[in-house]
C-alpha cells in the first residue's frame, strides 16, 4: 500500500526503523508516522496540481507536527472545528491557506475563524449566511466564503462517506436550487465575498471519472451564476476524497492522471461555456495521512475455535473503528516472522467488549501465531487516531514519527490519570 513502509515478511521496518524497536520504546498499541511519506505525498501533489491550492483535510489525522509538516511543503489545511482551527494555527500554518468546513458551525468555530483570520469559509446552510453576515459586520471584517455544492453525482466506497448527492446533511443541492438561492443570498451581503464554488463528492474514491463529472456539473453552475448576476466565482473546490489501497493489490487514485484529466476537463468546459478557467482547490486527507502510518498491536490471547482462530490485540475500535463503521478490510503482518509457515486464516480482533470489535476478518497470519507477537496494521494513517474513542476506558495510543531510522514521540500515550482527572462527580 505505501513506498517507503517495507511490510514483507521478516523484520518490517517503517523509515528505517524495526517495529519491534518502536514497540519496545513507547510500548503497544502504537501508532508510527512515516515523515517522509507524508511529506513525499503532499509533493507528489504539489507537483500534479501546481497552479491549485492544495488544502490537507486535518480530519484525517491532525497533530502540531502533522501541521508543520504539510505547511512546510506549502499547502494549507481544511479544518472543520475551532479545535483543528487552533491547533493548526498553533503550529504554525499561515491562517490564509486554512478553510473552515461543517454543517453546523457552532459560535465558537465562527468566532476562531473570524479572529484567526482563515482564508476561507465554506458555507453550508442557508441559515449560516445571515449568521456569518452578521458576525463578519460586527467584527468588522470582510470574509471571502464559498458555497458548498451538491452536484448530484454518486461516488464514494461507503454510503457513509458519499456526499455527491441528496439524502445526506451536507451542502446545497444544484437540483432543488438551494445552491442558486446562496449564491443569490451571498452576493447581497456587502460583508461577505463570494470566492468560489465548493464540492466534495465523497471519500475512498478509486476512479477519476466522478471528478471529471463534476468538474462538467459544477462550470455549469459557474455559468449559470455569471448569467443571473453577471458575476463568476473566481475559484473553483472540488474537495478530496482520494482512494488508497488498504491491501496489496487495491487500487488507488492516480493523483498525477487525475490532475492532468481535471486540468483538461477544466479547460474544455470553461471554454465552451465562455468562462476563464478558475483557480483549483483540492482538499486530500486519506490520501496523504493513510498510507504514511503503521498500526503495532501485541496479541494478547490466541483462541481457536471450530470455525474460526481469533487473534485478540491490545488495540481495537477504540483506536481504529473503521472496520466497524464501513466494513473496510486491512492486511496486517506479524513482526518479525521470516516465514508464514502454514499460514492460517485467522480474524484478529480488539479487546473491546462487543462481538462487532473486528480488526480483519480471514487474514493469512502464521498458523503459530501466539501471544506477545506483535502485529503490523499498513494504511493506518488517516481516521484511525482522528476517530478513536476511550471506550472501555482504554486510553488513546501515542504516536511517534519515524524519519532516517529515528524515532520520536509526537503525542503522548492517553493515560488512566488523564482520564479520571476529567470525572470530577462525586
Ligand atoms: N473535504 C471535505 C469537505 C470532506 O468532508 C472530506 C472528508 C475531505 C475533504 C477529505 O476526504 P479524504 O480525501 O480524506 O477522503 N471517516 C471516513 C472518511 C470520512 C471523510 C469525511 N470527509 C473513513 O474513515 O473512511
Amino acid at each position: 500500500p505505501s513506498s517507503t513502509v517495507s511490510l514483507s515478511t521478516g523484520d518490517l521496518t517503517v523509515g528505517g526503523v524495526p517495529l519491534a524497536e518502536a514497540a519496545e520504546r513507547f510500548g503497544t498499541p502504537l501508532y508510527l508516522l512515516d515523515e517522509d511519506e507524508v511529506r513525499t505525498r503532499c509533493r507528489t501533489y504539489a507537483h500534479a496540481f501546481p497552479d491549485a491550492d492544495i488544502r490537507y483535510a486535518a480530519k484525517a489525522f491532525l497533530c502540531r507536527a502533522m501541521a508543520r509538516w504539510v505547511a512546510e511543503e506549502g499547502l494549507g489545511l481544511d479544518v472543520c472545528s475551532a479545535g483543528e482551527l487552533e491547533l493548526a494555527v498553533a503550529a504554525g500554518v499561515p491562517p490564509e491557506r486554512i478553510l473552515l468546513h461543517g454543517n453546523a458551525k457552532s459560535p465558537h468555530d465562527l468566532e476562531a475563524a473570524l479572529r484567526l483570520g482563515v482564508g476561507r469559509i465554506v458555507i453550508d446552510s442557508p441559515s449560516e449566511i445571515a449568521r456569518l453576515a452578521a458576525a463578519a459586520g460586527a467584527a468588522r471584517t470582510r470574509v471571502k466564503v464559498m458555497v458548498r455544492v451538491v452536484p448530484g453525482i454518486t461516488a464514494g466506497a461507503h454510503e457513509k462517506i458519499r456526499t455527491g448527492t441528496g439524502d445526506q446533511k451536507f451542502g446545497l443541492s444544484v437540483a432543488d436550487g438551494s445552491a442558486q438561492h446562496a449564491v443569490a443570498r451571498v452576493l447581497t451581503q456587502p460583508d461577505l465575498e463570494l470566492a468560489g464554488l465548493h464540492c466534495h463528492l465523497g471519500s475512498q474514491i478509486t476512479s477519476t471519472k466522478p471528478y471529471l463529472a463534476a468538474v462538467r456539473r459544477m462550470v455549469g453552475l459557474m455559468a449559470r451564476v455569471r448569467d443571473t448576476h453577471g458575476v463568476v466565482p473566481p475559484e473553483l473546490d472540488l474537495g478530496g476524497g482520494h482512494g488508497i489501497a488498504y491491501r496489496p493489490g487495491e487500487p488507488a487514485l492516480d493523483v498525477p492522471a487525475l490532475a492532468r484529466k481535471v486540468r483538461a476537463e477544466l479547460i474544455e468546459s470553461c471554454a465552451t461555456a465562455g468562462l476563464t478557467v478558475p483557480r483549483l482547490v483540492i482538499e486530500p486527507g486519506r490520501a496523504i495521512a493513510g498510507p504514511s502510518g503503521v498500526a503495532l498491536y501485541r496479541v494478547l490471547t490466541v483462541k481457536r475455535t471450530e470455525a474460526h482462530t481469533f487473534v485478540a490485540v491490545d488495540g481495537g475500535m477504540s483506536d481504529n473503528p473503521r472496520p466497524a463503521l464501513y466494513g473496510v478490510r486491512y492486511a496486517p503482518r506479524l513482526v518479525g516472522r521470516h516465514s508464514y509457515a502454514e499460514p492460517a486464516p485467522v480474524t484478529v480482533v480488539g479487546r473491546h467488549c462487543e462481538a462487532g470489535d473486528v480488526l480483519a476478518a480471514g487474514v493469512p497470519l502464521p498458523g503459530d501465531v501466539r501471544p506477545g507477537d506483535l502485529l503490523a496494521v499498513p494504511a493506518a494513517g488517516a481516521y484511525h487516531l482522528s476517530m478513536a474513542s476511550a471506550y472501555n476506558l482504554v486510553g488513546r495510543p501515542p504516536v511517534a514519527a519515524v524519519r532516517d531510522g529515528a524515532v520520536r514521540l509526537l503525542v503522548r500515550r492517553e493515560t488512566l490519570e488523564d482520564l479520571r482527572s476529567r470525572d470530577i462527580g462525586s
